[in-house]
Parts: structure tokens; sequence; C-alpha cells
């Protein structure tokens, strides 16, 4: 048996991939801050790897990897790696500090990728993936490598590449469904293929990467769980690459669910989904839809009275999970204008926020400012308070929003007023007109700031229910060079969460942009 890091049970290893593939999602970006803060809430999810990033992509990505190595105890931390010395190099680099670390090497075998993506035939292939995870494997005795494309991948090349780099040290190999191409009963059939033609399998722990394209990522996966895979890879909410990857809480729910099937499952904390599936959307900027598996707004809402009317005789009726089990805690009324600092302090303890003395104080008015604008304020107000909270702490350290007024209708040609703080600590305040009030905003604040931007999307959600739910904003703008970078703001009135969204989107382009690089293999 191999001697991996991860201690070799039954049990199915959770690799969670939502830094690394989850941030190729288009659209996404991550400060390494950020970055943290979700690495600190997959700790507590309990996963057992978190591929923290790409070290060699990018100096942000290596300082986001390096922190999470040095900080997060407990799961094993990975780096991906290209098969090129460098990029294993980088990675060491960046992870070797923690406890239980890990290098992932991937190397594209199928014969559309090698042919036109790295020109280069089989056997050089080969040559590389066994030079690359014998130098990963002299750095780190924990050594996972991809054959990128394996679903479209000659199965007789694929069985000799794994049984080399098995050879080389290589104590994870990971089958990628790359392109979303496969479907559960093929991806079934190739994974209990590799256990039957790979004669030193058994030394390694198999792992499966499956892509959504099709829809079918976590079909897939839990295919190949059935024919003896052992670690699953996949993201919080299924991001990533295009479509995604595999949802992981779909993945962990349907093995925890139907353990009478699977004969196996997760040692997954399930009342950490809910946290982590918010922070991650939140972080993101990117909105679960309503009928999302296990982590939508309704996926434990019953609509139809006849359901309505059995799951309140019994739960089970229409009920297969407790919805408490993956943390869902329903819209529970908590607090209202009267409640005090302790109590505020102990319903954000619940709901996972451990606030400092300063934190709290600092807090606290905003707390009342909206207890006194609502009825009544749920968990998801307290969570949108944090959020917006963090986003002020995290990356609005250059611009500031500090206030708005706007005159809008179809009346009047719309303007807006905007006061924004400047980073040398002064304030300007700019009126201008637009095509609507938001518009308006926008063109104020582009008065203000440097660089400029393109707003590229707009989009309004409701954190609760009723008139005076808090809205939240999420913007996108694009640079001068193309690089997208997402912006979100929440408040009861939706111009003032516009004109944080938009600050915000324009601070994390001063912190992510200097960063964003576009690498490829043949660099
Ligand atoms: O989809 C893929 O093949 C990957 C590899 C790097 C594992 O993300
Ligand atoms: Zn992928």
């Amino acid at each position: 048996m191999a001697e991996t890091d991860v201690a070799k049970t039954d049990k199915v290893i959770i690799f969670d991939t939502t830094l690394r593939d989850g941030e190729q999602s288009a659209g996404a970006g991550l400060t390494p801050d950020e970055k943290f803060r979700i690495a600190r809430q997959l700790q507590k999810l309990g996963v057992d790897v978190i591929e923290a990033g790409f070290a060699a992509s990018s100096p942000g990505d290596f300082e986001a990897v390096q922190r999470i190595a040095r900080e997060i105890d407990g799961p094993v931390i990975c780096s991906l790696a290209r098969a090129v010395p460098g990029d294993i190099d980088a990675a060491w680099d960046a992870i070797k500090d923690a406890k239980r670390p890990r290098i992932h090497v991937f190397l594209s075998s199928s014969e559309i990728h090698m042919a036109h993506q790295m020109r280069k035939g089989a056997e050089d292939i080969l040559g590389m993936a066994v030079d690359a995870v014998t130098r990963a494997a002299s750095h780190c005795k924990d050594v996972e490598f991809s054959p990128m494309d394996a679903t479209r991948t000659d199965p007789e090349y694929l069985y000799r590449v794994l049984e080399a780099v098995i050879d080389a040290g290589a104590t994870t190999v990971n089958i990628p469904d790359t392109v979303g191409y496969s479907n559960p009963v093929e991806f079934g059939a190739l994974i209990k293929s590799v256990f039957e033609r790979v004669p030193n399998i058994h030394k390694a722990t198999v792992s499966v990467h499956c892509h959504n394209d099709l829809g079918l990522a976590a079909a897939n996966s839990l295919a190949a769980v059935e024919n003896g895979a052992r670690q699953v890879e996949g993201c919080i909410n299924g991001l990533g690459e295009r479509a995604g990857n595999a949802s992981l809480e779909e993945v962990i729910m349907a093995l925890e669910t139907r353990e009478d099937h699977y004969g196996t499952k997760s040692s997954i904390n399930t009342e950490e989904i809910g946290p982590s599936s918010r922070l991650v959307a939140d972080l993101f900027g990117f909105a679960i839809q309503p009928n999302k598996a296990i982590v939508g707004q309704n996926a434990f809402r019953h609509g139809s009275g006849i359901h309505q009317d059995a799951y309140l005789k019994e739960r089970t009726t229409f009920e297969i999970m407790e919805p408490e089990s993956v943390g869902w805690r329903g819209e529970a009324i908590v607090m209202g204008k009267l409640s005090g600092r302790a109590g505020l302090r102990s319903r954000l303890g619940d709901l996972g926020y451990e606030l400092s003395d300063e934190e709290l104080a600092d807090l606290f008015p905003k707390y009342k400012g909206l207890a006194d604008q609502k009825r009544e304020v749920t968990d998801f107000d307290l969570q949108a308070l944090m959020s917006e909270q963090h986003r002020f702490s995290e990356t609005d350290q250059q611009y500031r929003f500090e206030g708005v007024k706007v005159e809008a209708g179809d009346m009047v040609t719309p303007s807006a007023t905007v006061t924004v703080g400047l980073p040398n600590g002064e304030s300007k305040t700019v009126t201008a007109q637009g095509t609507g009030p938001v518009d308006a905003v926008c063109k104020a604040v582009d008065q203000i700031v440097e660089p400029k931007c393109n707003l590229t999307e707009f989009a309004v959600a409701s954190v609760t229910d009723g008139i005076d739910a808090i809205g939240e904003v999420t913007i996108r703008v694009e640079d001068a060079d193309g690089h997208i970078y997402a912006g979100r703001g929440g408040d009861t009135d939706i111009i003032v969460a516009s004109a944080k969204a938009y600050i915000n989107a324009i601070n994390r382009m001063g912190v992510l942009g200097p960063d964003q690089t576009n690498i490829t293999f043949t660099e």
C-alpha cells in the first residue's frame, strides 16, 4: 500500500479545488485574503485536501498558497503544477511549510491534446510525466498525477502512463474528465478497467475530477466511487472552468444519504456545507440558483399544498435529508431593535462569526441602523451585514463609499451625487447624469477613481423575502486588458448597494489587477 499522506482508508477522500479550478471560472478572481477565508471555512467543513492554487501561475497565487500552507492545519494542502521543473519547484516552495503538503502535477494525455496543445508525441509525453513525478517526489512524499483529458485518451496509453507515474512516485492518480465528455456507465467502466489493467494500481489512491459540461459531473464522480475510486475532486457550489466541476456538496450528500447503496462515505462535517456555500457565493460573486440541490434557497421549501400537508404530518414524506444536517437555518427571525451587543455577539457566534470587542463595537451601530429600517433582522440579514463588513476591511482600502443622493424617474434626467473617500484620506463629491440612477452613480464614481473600467454585468438579488429586504448587488467590470473583476455591495437601498458594489469592484481591480496572468503549457 502506498505511503500517502492521506490515510488510505475506505472512506471517500474529499479534494476541494474551489480555490484552483473554481477560481478558473470565467469572471472569478479572489484576493489572497479572500482565498484564506475560504480555506479556513474548508478546514471547518473538514475537507481532506485543499488545492490552494497554482503557485507558479502568479505571485498572488503563490502568496495565497503559501499562507494557506503555513496557517491551515488539518487538511493536506496542495498546489497544482504543470509537468515542468519551474512549476514543480514553485509548488514545493509554496507548500513546503504545510504539515501535510502535496504537489499535483498534470499533463495532457489525449491524442487531440498531445497533437494540438502540446505538439509532442506520446513517448515524449510519457517521459515528461515520469520526469515531473520523479522531481515532485524528490521534494514531497505526497504526489498526485493527472493525465489531462483522460476520458478522451486511448485507454491502453492511459494504463501505461498511470503505471509509469506510480513507479516514479505518484501516490494518487487522478482521472480527469476534463471536458465533461463522459457519462456514468462509460466513466464507471473506465475506472473499473484502471483497477484491472494497471498492475501497480494498489500502490496509489484512485481519484476522479469531473467537469459538468453535460450536467453529469456529480453522477460521473459517484459512478467512479461505485467502481473503486476513493478520492473525489470538486468545488463548492459546482464552480470551475466552463460549466464547472462536480458540486462537492452534491457528491458528499449523495454518499451520506445513500450510504446503503455506495457502502462508503466521506468524513465531512455536513452542517458546515451551508455556511461554506454562502461564503463561496459571496466572495466569488456568483449567486446560487434557487433550485440548486442541497444549497439553493428552495432546496428545502415545499410549494405544493399536497406536499406541505404530508410534510407537516411526517417530514420524511417529502424530505430525504434533514435541512439542519447541511447547515440550513431557514429564515428564523432572530433579532430585533431591542437586541443588545451580547445578543448580537451570541447570534453571530451561532452563525460562525467570532468577533473581537473592536469588531463588535464597529458593527453594532450598523446592526442598529438595519434593525431600525427593518421590522425583523434574520440570520440572512446578519450574514449580509458581516459580508459587507469584511468587504470593507479587506479590499476597500483604496476608495471608500461615503454617500449617494439620486434623482430618478421618467420625468427627469436621472442624476446622482456621489461622495467617495480617497486613498489620501480626503473625500470628493461629484454629480453626473446617466440613462438611469445606477448608470448615473457609476458615471459619477468614474470621474473620481483611477483606473477606468467598463461595467459588464449588473445583478440584484434580495437576501431575504419582503419589501424591506437587503438587496445584494453584484457588478462585474472589465479593465483595459479585458480582465473581469467582481464587486458586491449590500443595503436595504439598492442604489446605495450599487454604489458600494461598483466601488468594491474598482478596489478589487486595484488589488488583483497587476497579478493577472494567462500562462500556457508551452511557456
Ligand atoms: O480538468 C482538468 O483536467 C484539470 C486538471 C488540472 C486536473 O483541472
Ligand atoms: Zn478541471
